[in-house]
């Protein structure tokens, strides 16, 4: 446990640094111009936090000198307006101490243009107003108070810069604790290009419409291996509800447009529902006239005979029925449940409904492909994938109904494994295990996202091919 005295813990930035600080079990001053607005604040902020708080930490609250002299650590976090004043407030208390300036030297209303103070940047007038007895560590300035605030991790750098490096390796490790990944930029004077970053990120906010913008360094520490292959698999976020005649290919697109234009290679994964919906392949039960093979087979299956009437039209056969259960080969090859009917997701205002497979699955994953590759000119693969239940497995998984752009199948037969056998049996099944993967992401509740984008899959690329190989045939059914 460590003391951080933070001036100008009521502000945006310091507050949020007292949370994250108090959180990780530190005690924390909150310095203030007021002393009273300081115990307040103190006090409002232990309450709020109280039952996350562990027992270590301690918030309190002090006017400026007293909360610097209070802390082993002095955090600076006040606007570059007050930062001369308050430097001079501080200076006796914090001698033979690291002070962190998070300092920006902005100068409203021009926040958006660098204007870097003629010593060079605000971590060296820190440094030259506080004397040689105090390490000064530059950081956090790229850090948003927001991100900060929010208490999740937070997927930005921290730019660290100082003269003693002990003093910077100690406040690396605070920034390590609190979550935040840091580099350590060089001599104090380099606090400059950190400080300068701020209103390079203001305009990057404005410009493009972003919120809370940050840095993140790049590169591959030297010597390292080369890294293993790995899989990206993003839910779309921003998609509407789906209904009969909406355009899939355009909403998907915008949604993609909007969050990450897709790359090549990317599978999109769609949930066969929302395609059965905007073909509008939803059926009424009350329109459905069962006949006599329905109306038997639902008193074996104890189902809504209107159902099984809907189940034996989208099938080749019924394989197995029992109370409770109807296995059916679906008119395309399947074989599953209900012969992929389902009910649980159809909006209820004219009564009740079952959803059926799209008319053509293939066909609509290709429409979607084609329309996404000419709007974004990529290469892209697509799936239309449904949880479906496993003969002798419990638990659904993601399966691939339909595909286009790729091959269902990834044939590795005659490649040699690591000890030079040649495989004479591997065959993946590569649509269904993408659609298991993407199936962690797409919402199959309340969630409403029906959409993921797998980025790094690796398939063998196929214009023409459907999901028809990954059905085994039935001359090779072991249990016919
Ligand atoms: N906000 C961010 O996202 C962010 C990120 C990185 C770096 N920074 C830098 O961190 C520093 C603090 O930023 P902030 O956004 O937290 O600032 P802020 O909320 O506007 O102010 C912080 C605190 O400074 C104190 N203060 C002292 N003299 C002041 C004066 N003349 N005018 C206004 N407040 C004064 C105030 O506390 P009392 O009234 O209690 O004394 C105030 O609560 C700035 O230098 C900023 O550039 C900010």
């Amino acid at each position: 446990m460590t003391s951080y005295s933070i001036i100008g813990g009521t502000g945006a930035l310091g507050a949020a640094l007292a949370r994250r600080l108090a959180s990780a079990g530190h005690q924390v001053i909150i310095g203030s111009r007021d002393p009273a607005k300081a115990a307040a604040f103190a006090a409002a902020f232990a309450a709020e936090l109280a039952a996350d708080l562990p027992a270590a930490a301690r918030v309190s609250g002090a006017g400026l000198a007293d909360a610097a002299a209070a802390g082993e650590v002095c955090v600076l976090t006040v606007p570059y307006a007050a930062h001369a004043d308050t430097l001079a407030q501080v200076r006796d208390a914090v001698q033979g101490k690291i002070v962190i300036d998070a300092t920006v030297p902005l100068k409203p209303p021009k926040v958006g243009t660098v204007q870097l103070p003629a010593a060079g940047c605000a971590a060296l007038e820190t440094a030259a107003a506080l004397g040689e007895g105090v390490r000064v560590v530059s950081a956090l300035q790229t850090i948003g108070a927001e991100k900060l605030a929010s208490g999740g991790p937070i997927d930005a750098d921290v730019l660290v810069a100082g003269d003693d490096a002990e003093a910077v390796e100690a406040v690396r490790t605070m920034l390590a604790e609190l979550g935040l990944r840091s580099w350590h930029v060089g001599p104090l004077a380099n606090a400059a290009a950190a400080e300068a970053m701020t209103s390079v990120l203001i305009q990057i906010n404005r410009r493009y419409k972003m919120e809370q913008a940050g840095v993140k360094i790049t590169g591959r520490p030297k010597g390292a291996p080369k890294p293993g292959p790995s899989l990206q698999i993003r839910a779309v976020p921003g998609l509407p509800l789906f209904g009969p005649g909406d355009d899939l290919a355009l909403a998907i697109g915008d949604a993609l447009a909007a969050d990450e234009p897709p790359r090549d290679g990317d599978v999109v994964v769609v949930a066969q529902k929302v395609v059965s919906k905007v073909e509008d392949r939803a059926v009424l039960l009350a329109t459905v006239t069962p006949g006599d093979e329905a109306a038997a087979a639902a008193a074996k299956a104890a189902k809504d005979p209107a159902v099984l009437e809907l189940i034996l039209a989208e099938s080749s056969e019924l394989m197995r029925v029992k109370p409770g259960v109807v296995i059916a080969r679906h008119r395309l090859g399947h074989v599953l449940a209900n012969a992929g009917i389902d009910a649980s997701n159809v909006s209820p205002d004219q009564g009740e409904a079952a959803l059926l497979w799209p008319a053509d699955p293939d066909a609509s994953a290709r429409a979607l492909r084609l329309a996404l590759e000419a709007r974004f000119g990529v290469s892209l693969a697509v799936i239309i994938s449904d949880s479906l239940g496993r003969a002798w497995r419990m638990g659904t998984t993601g399966h691939a109904i339909a595909s286009s752009g790729l091959k269902p199948l990834r044939d590795r037969r005659g490649e040699s494994d690591l000890f030079g056998r040649v495989l004479q049996a591997t065959v993946i099944g590569v649509a269904d295990e993408i659609a298991a993967a993407a199936s962690l992401v797409i919402g199959e509740a309340a969630e409403g996202l029906p959409v993921a984008v797998v980025r790094g899959a690796v398939y063998d690329r196929d214009e023409s091919a459907g999901i028809g190989d990954i059905l085994r045939p039935r001359h090779e059914d072991l249990f016919p």
